[in-house]
Parts: C-alpha cells; sequence; structure tokens
C-alpha cells in the first residue's frame, strides 16, 4: 500500500515541487494550502488538496491522521512581510508549525520541517555550520528557529521523530515571477527576457548560495527517512557562493538577452554574505546538492519561455 503524505504550503513553489515527487513514486499526497501566495495551477492533478490554514488545529490534525509523514512548508516566506507585520506572520509561522508539530505527535507521524538560513542572522562568520549559534535578526528568522526548538522540545518530550531543513537562495520554476518579496533569481530572470535593466543592489559584491528547487525536494525526500530522526538541524546549500553581480551577468549569458545591469542602493537590512557549509547535512541526512547553477538558471529560463509574455 502507498504511503500517504501531507504537505502543507503544497501548492507554493517549493511544495509543488515535493508534491510532484511523492505522486511520481506513487504515494498518496493530501496538500493543505490558503492560496495566499501559492496557486492551483502549480498542483499536479492526483494530489487531494484542502484549502485552509495551517493555524486551524483541527483541519490539521484531521488531514494528518493516517499518514506517516507531514512535509512543512506553509509559511508567509518574506523576511520583508515578517518586518512590516511581526503579529499576523508570526500567527501563520510560529503557531502554524505548532500546529503541525501537535497534530503530527498525536497521529505519530514523522515532520520535515522547512527552516532557513534566515536563523544565522548576520554574523560574519563562513561558511555557516549547523554549530554556529542561531542569531536572527529578523522575526522571520525568529519564527523559523522557533520551529526548530519546538521540533527539539516534541521530540524530547514525545518522541516525535522530525528533521528541520535550513535553506539557503532556493530558486527554480515556479517561484511567483510577478511578487515584489520573490527572489533575485526569478526577478532578474523576468527581467532578463522582457529585455528590462537587471537590477543590482549594492555594488553586486554580496555573495549567495544559490541551490535549485530540485535539490531542495532530495533533501526534503532523504530527510523523510531518517531512522529515529531526533530533531535534526541540516543545511540544505551547495556550498559554493556566488556573487550577485556574477549572477546578472550568467543570467545575460545563459538567456541571450542585450538587457543592461543597472546598480541601486544596498538593501536596507541586507546579508553581505551567505553560504553553507553542506558535510553535516551529507553525513546527517544523506543529501548533497547536484545541480550546477548554470543548468538550473537554464531550467528556470526555459520554464519561463514557456510561461510566455504574460509572466
Ligand atoms: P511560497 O510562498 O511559494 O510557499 C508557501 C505556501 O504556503 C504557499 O503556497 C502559500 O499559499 C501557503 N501558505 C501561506 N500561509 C498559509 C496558511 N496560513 N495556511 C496554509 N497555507 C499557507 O514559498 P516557498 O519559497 O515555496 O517557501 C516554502 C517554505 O520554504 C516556507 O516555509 C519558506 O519559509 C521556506 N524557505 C524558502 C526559501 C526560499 O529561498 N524560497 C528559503 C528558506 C526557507
Ligand atoms: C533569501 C530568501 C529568504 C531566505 C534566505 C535564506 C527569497 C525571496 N528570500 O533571502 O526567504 O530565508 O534567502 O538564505 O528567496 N537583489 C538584487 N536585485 C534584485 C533583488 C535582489 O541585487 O532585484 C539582491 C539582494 O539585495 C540580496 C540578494 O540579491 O543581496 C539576494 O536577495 P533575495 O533573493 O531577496 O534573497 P535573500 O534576502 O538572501
Amino acid at each position: 500500500m502507498p504511503a500517504a503524505y501531507l504537505v502543507t504550503g503544497g501548492a507554493g513553489f517549493i511544495g509543488s515541487h515535493i508534491v510532484d515527487a511523492l505522486l511520481a513514486r506513487g504515494d498518496r499526497v493530501r496538500v493543505l494550502d490558503d492560496l495566499s501566495s501559492g496557486s492551483l495551477e502549480n498542483l499536479p492533478s492526483g494530489a487531494d488538496f484542502e484549502q485552509g490554514c495551517v493555524t486551524d488545529y483541527g483541519l490539521v490534525a484531521r488531514l494528518t491522521e493516517g499518514c506517516r509523514g507531514v512535509f512543512h512548508l506553509a509559511a508567509i516566506a518574506s523576511v520583508p512581510r515578517s518586518v512590516e507585520d511581526p503579529l499576523s506572520v508570526d500567527r501563520v509561522n510560529t503557531q502554524g508549525t505548532l500546529c503541525v508539530l501537535e497534530a503530527a505527535r498525536r497521529s505519530g507521524a514523522r515532520v520535515v520541517f522547512s527552516s532557513s538560513a534566515a536563523v544565522y542572522g548576520d554574523s560574519p562568520e563562513l561558511p555557516k555550520t549547523e554549530a554556529m549559534p542561531a542569531e536572527p535578526i529578523s522575526p522571520y528568522g525568529v519564527q523559523k528557529l522557533a520551529g526548530e526548538r519546538y521540533l527539539y522540545a516534541f521530540h524530547r518530550l514525545h518522541g516525535l521523530e522530525g528533521v528541520a531543513l535550513r535553506y539557503f537562495n532556493v530558486f527554480g520554476p515556479r517561484q511567483n515571477p510577478r511578487s515584489m518579496y520573490s527572489g533575485v533569481i526569478t526577478i532578474l530572470c523576468r527581467r532578463a527576457l522582457r529585455g528590462e535593466p537587471l537590477t543590482v543592489f549594492g555594488d553586486g559584491t554580496q555573495t549567495r548560495d544559490f541551490v535549485y528547487v530540485r535539490d531542495v525536494v532530495a533533501a526534503n525526500l532523504a530527510a523523510m527517512e531518517v531512522p529515529e530522526a531526533q530533531a535534526v538541524i541540516a543545511n540544505v546549500g551547495t556550498g559554493q557562493a556566488t556573487t550577485v553581480l556574477e549572477l546578472a551577468v550568467a543570467i545575460l549569458k545563459e538567456s541571450g538577452s542585450r538587457s543592461e545591469i543597472q546598480f541601486g542602493p544596498p538593501r536596507a537590512g541586507d546579508i553581505l554574505h551567505s553560504r553553507s557549509d553542506p558535510s553535516f547535512a551529507e553525513r546527517a541526512i544523506g543529501f548533497r546538492a547536484r545541480v550546477p547553477l548554470k543548468q538550473g538558471l537554464a531550467e528556470t529560463l526555459e520554464w519561463f519561455r514557456q510561461l510566455g509574455p504574460e509572466a
């Protein structure tokens, strides 16, 4: 009999790719999403979709019943929104995670929680290792850290098995191209294909560890299989740093665009450098990123081309 999984936030960018992978291997999939930033267009047929809020405990408990595991992605996934509106974002990001953990421990499901490299804050030490102190500097980072700590407490209190994955900068098809909160790769690919200037904030020497969404799916599937997972925390990144300027040049090259690069003022609150140490994730969950940036960019640009001019 195929296993059943709940994917919260499964109509979103990363969650919908996890749904695809689970369905492709024959699992049964339930999706809980309020469609606030996700879309039904992302969802393949074959998943049982329920529109609702992850803070609705009764609903989460009902959907978790009978599932082997929960991939918990539902969140307001934006650092600036958490700064503008910390109260309502906290309700979704902290209470929502708590609802999922409580439902999972009651039904005996395992949990893979989408955390973030935002928990590291802006300390200059690189690369980021899981052993470093977490010192988030945004409400979003605090909320993700709270989720990790709740996961640990629920493991200690109730024996809940789970893994928290600290994603670095995830990119790929289905990140909402029209949202002002989208990632730099989505924004620059769209601009390149429209012939608009590529906006680089600051001098472009800031670095990020860009990880392709297919690798993030692989990390989630591997994390779900960790035996007796004792609230493990693992980075999901490539270990490679790319400057934003190198990225802009690579996007121009890969897309054949003649757009120019325009420099603007640095973005307030930006972390200067971010790069993962991927070695613990390889040991703890058997995950290593495999998709090179160039290939990920090519696939992302291809997705944009298929969306057509309305993207
Ligand atoms: P996304 O916005 O595409 O996905 C989030 C999904 O959650 C959306 O489908 C949205 O509609 C849904 N959602 C939001 N609030 C909800 C609620 N109250 N109830 C039910 N569903 C709700 O973003 P994403 O990039 O796919 O992010 C997925 C997860 O990964 C999030 O937890 C995010 O914090 C985390 N993450 C993402 C990145 C990144 O680079 N994209 C980096 C670190 C962590
Ligand atoms: C990203 C994630 C965040 C996650 C964090 C973890 C997104 C939208 N945000 O934040 O959820 O917690 O990684 O590492 O994916 N930039 C430009 N021009 C643009 C847009 C951005 O130069 O048009 C620059 C920014 O100033 C920044 C860099 O690109 O220096 C990356 O920005 P962004 O993609 O927004 O992601 P992060 O802030 O790193």
